[in-house]
């Protein structure tokens, strides 16, 4: 991004307005908490303001403040400027008293931007065209053309096209009503001007409110001028008001990264039925199929194959693998690792620590958790495989579980290469089964076997001649 290199010297200073009560969410939860994609509203919002190298961001928070301000202060460094401050407006007066919050944390050498914690998908390029326009000493309003431009600010100019003020829908009379340019709610200002301006609001006015807009008519009164970036992008500007925006918006940004891989080469099945809410590194060649979800930190190598509805996170999945549908891989923090033209699923699930080799197969209804499989090891039905070191050409049979977990702690099996255990088997940890060695299906093993020995451990197989059946008593 170009704008990096002017924008790091520069004394940007992001408001993010926070304090509205979100009515229509009718959540108990915060509006600008809610969740789209993989962090807050209010996230995407302080990570644009990071991308714009913002030396800080001022959060005005109200309702829920105290929930705020924790979820905020739990956010990733990485993903916020490196200053966030928090300002209390209480009660909340209308969009003007809540930047005079802010207003004592703000330095007198910086351009402000004004932000909403409600309006996720706005681009850092978006505002940088902004604070250019503004140029250390212009009021820059961002302002967006609509179809149904009902209930917002409306951008009157003059006859030479010069903006004159922003007119509060209530406050618009029938011919102000038909301008279909608006405020998007984002503007850049110095922060000398705005916070001189800002003394002058009043609230006389339809809802007796103190307007940030009526800044635009101080400014045209002391002969500024005032900029207009007009953006054709209007999801940019759009906040989350009820859940219908808020799933709208998540699809708008679901599509955005959709686009994004397919420009890159990675074929979706359907580009509206793909779902990352995390990051995703794709090779050459790579398919997937409809309804997956991708979380945390996902790696597919080239000609990896996700077939349809499988949740995958924290995982990497190396060249041409093929996950089956239905499958479910979650890393977590210790991560989950496929090798190279392993196949797993359908109806698999991996779990933290899982890591499969070269060839490795798993099939349905087979759980792996902290384990390491080997080259062409395979479990293909039915199974549990925990805290077990699996040798190369390992074939575990249906049903069969290592009961790792003896009700206070975990033990490890170690299942050397080319064992073959049979079905319905019971590895009770500690245990460890030698090389080429067989089990017998049905058997519980509590000691370790020797190499190349068939281990058979169950009740012997017995045929009793001659036994009847029970019969019913008769009645008398
Ligand atoms: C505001 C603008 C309007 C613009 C619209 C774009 C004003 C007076 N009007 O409308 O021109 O078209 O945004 O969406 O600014 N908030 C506070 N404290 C308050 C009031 C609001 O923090 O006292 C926050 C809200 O939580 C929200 C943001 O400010 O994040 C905008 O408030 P909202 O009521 O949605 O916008 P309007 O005032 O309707
Ligand atoms: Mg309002």
């Amino acid at each position: 991004m170009q704008m990096n290199e002017k924008l790091s010297e520069s004394r940007v200073d992001v408001v993010v307005m926070a304090a509205g009560k979100g009515t229509r969410m009718k959540s108990a939860k915060a509006k600008v908490l809610h969740k789209l994609g993989p962090r807050a509203l209010l996230g995407h919002v302080l990570l644009c303001a990071r991308a714009l190298h913002a030396r800080q961001a001022v959060v005005i928070t109200g309702h829920q403040s105290e929930d705020v301000r924790a979820a905020v202060n739990a956010m990733p460094e990485a993903e916020k400027p490196p200053a966030v401050g928090f300002a209390l407006q209480e009660p909340q007066l209308g969009t003007g008293h809540a930047v005079q919050q802010a207003a004592p944390l703000l330095a007198e050498d910086g351009v402000t931007v004004i932000l909403s914690g409600d309006v996720p998908l706005t681009q850092p390029e978006t505002i940088a065209a902004l604070v250019a326009a503004a140029a250390g000493q212009h009021l820059a309003l961002l302002t967006v053309k609509l179809a149904n431009p009902t209930g917002y600010g409306r951008i009157v100019r003059n006859a030479s096209g010069h903006v004159q003020a922003i007119v509060e829908h209530k406050d618009a009379s029938e011919e102000v009503r038909q301008i279909n340019e608006i405020y998007s709610g984002i503007l850049a200002v110095p922060t000398a001007k705005l916070k001189r301006w800002l003394a002058r609001l009043d609230d006389n006015n339809a809802q007796k409110e103190f307007y940030l807009t009526d800044i635009v008519k101080f400014a045209v009164a002391d002969g500024e001028a005032v900029q207009a970036v007009v953006t054709d992008d209007e999801p940019q500007t759009a906040g989350v008001n009820s859940p219908l925006q808020l799933a709208e918006l998540e699809r708008e940004f679901q599509w955005r990264q959709a686009q994004a891989f397919m420009t890159a080469g990675v074929r979706l099945a359907d580009p509206k039925r793909f779902d990352l809410r995390g990051e995703l590194v794709c090779g050459l060649d790579v398919d997937i199929d409809v309804n997956c979800v991708f979380e945390g930190t996902v790696k597919l190598g080239n000609r990896v194959r996700i077939g349809a509805n499988c949740v995958i996170a924290n995982a990497q999945i190396a060249d041409g693998a093929v996950i089956h549908p239905f499958t479910h891989i979650d890393g977590e923090a210790a991560g989950v690792s496929i090798g190279a033209g392993a196949l797993i699923g359908p109806f698999a699930r991996l779990r933290p620590g899982a890591k499969l080799g070269d060839e490795v197969h798993i099939g349905n209804f087979v759980e792996v958790k902290n384990s390491s499989m080997a080259k062409g090891a395979k479990a293909n039905h039915l199974a549990y495989l925990g805290d077990a070191i699996v040798g190369e050409r390992v074939n575990y049979g249906a049903g069969s579980i290592t009961a790792n977990y003896d009700g206070a702690n975990k033990h490890q099996t170690v299942i050397e290469a080319d064992v073959h255990v049979g079905s319905n088997c019971v590895l009770v940890a500690p245990v460890t089964i030698g090389a080429a060695g067989t089990v017998g299906g049905g058997s519980t093993i509590t000691k370790s076997t020797a190499p190349n020995m068939l281990t058979v451990a169950r009740g012997k197989q017995i045929s009793i001649e001659g036994w009847k059946r029970p019969q019913k008593a008769k009645k008398a």
